[in-house]
């Protein structure tokens, strides 16, 4: 029997990069998989063929985060697949990342940036823990920016300040339910979120370097640390900030 059979997942942001990884790894291991994207229908679809290639099953759903009503669609599509069951595993990731310093950041891409990578992730969470089985698991994908910000980031490095804080006091509050919740905080990971810093060979290989493993992170470097908080092995963890970084500025 494989590790996560009979486990339903939501992973938010599954139709590339990290949260396609985690999608392919929990699917893997025997999950349904509910993949969440937003514009990227094509990529999706990409997903969920290579789920099922590998003998995995899913189904795709779609909704945009910066429009916060449109959450509600994200319910009922995902009730639809639900049909009554509850889900396990509810994987955080979908996020926005827009460069700016406070001279430069807009009123428009701050509240961007809140309404995808904070107000979603609450509301989104406060709906699902209601038919959430006991046991489950909730992974909020952050960003080692939340505890080392920099200055031209200083509204996306918030947010995920933000999530490290909802992480804390859900893990209490959902905690005699055995339900744990963990942020996971990626380092520089080689997604399209870091396709404008990578394209030189020389920036990559040197953003690199300032890790003690001397290379940037994988989508599937993540992956693999999500789907241990997620078995049997990794459910004595709840509550934790747990950088996957390759050691960042060490
Ligand atoms: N890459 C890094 O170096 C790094 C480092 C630290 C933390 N992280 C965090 O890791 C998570 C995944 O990042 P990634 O690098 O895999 O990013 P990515 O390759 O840019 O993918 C972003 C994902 O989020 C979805 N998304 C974007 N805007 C959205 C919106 N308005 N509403 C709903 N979904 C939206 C995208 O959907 P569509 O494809 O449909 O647009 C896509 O699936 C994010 O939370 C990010 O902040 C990344």
């Amino acid at each position: 029997m494989k590790k996560f059979e009979n486990k339903i997942a939501l992973i938010t942001g599954s139709s590339r990069g990290i949260g396609k990884s985690i999608a392919l790894e929990l699917a893997k291991e025997g999950a349904f998989v509910i993949i969440h994207y937003t514009n990227n229908k094509l990529s999706a679809e990409q997903t969920l063929n290579e789920v099922n290639a590998i003998g995995g099953k899913g189904e795709l759903v779609r909704a945009d985060f910066m429009d916060t009503n449109s959450i509600d669609d994200l319910f009922s599509e995902v009730d639809k697949i639900l049909s009554n069951k509850k889900i396990d595993f509810l994987i955080n990731n979908a996020g926005l990342l827009e460069k700016s310093s406070i001279e430069n950041v807009s009123e428009e891409q701050f509240d961007n940036m809140f309404n995808v990578n904070v107000k979603s992730v609450f509301f989104i969470t406060k709906h699902f823990i209601s038919i959430m089985n006991n046991g489950g698991r909730i992974i909020n994908i952050s960003s080692n920016l939340s505890k080392r910000p920099r200055q031209e980031l200083i509204a996306y490095a918030m947010t995920k300040a933000a999530i490290d804080n909802f992480t804390t006091t859900l893990a209490s509050t959902l905690g005699s339910r055995q339900i744990t919740v963990n942020s996971v905080a990626p380092g520089a990971t080689d997604t399209d979120m870091n396709k404008e810093r990578f394209k030189d060979p020389i920036v990559k290989e040197s953003i690199g370097n300032m890790n003690a493993l001397k290379r940037v992170g994988t989508p599937n470097d993540i992956a693999k640390v999500v789907t241990f908080l997620c078995s049997e092995d990794g459910g004595w963890i709840t509550g934790q900030y747990i950088e996957a970084s390759g050691g960042a500025g060490l």
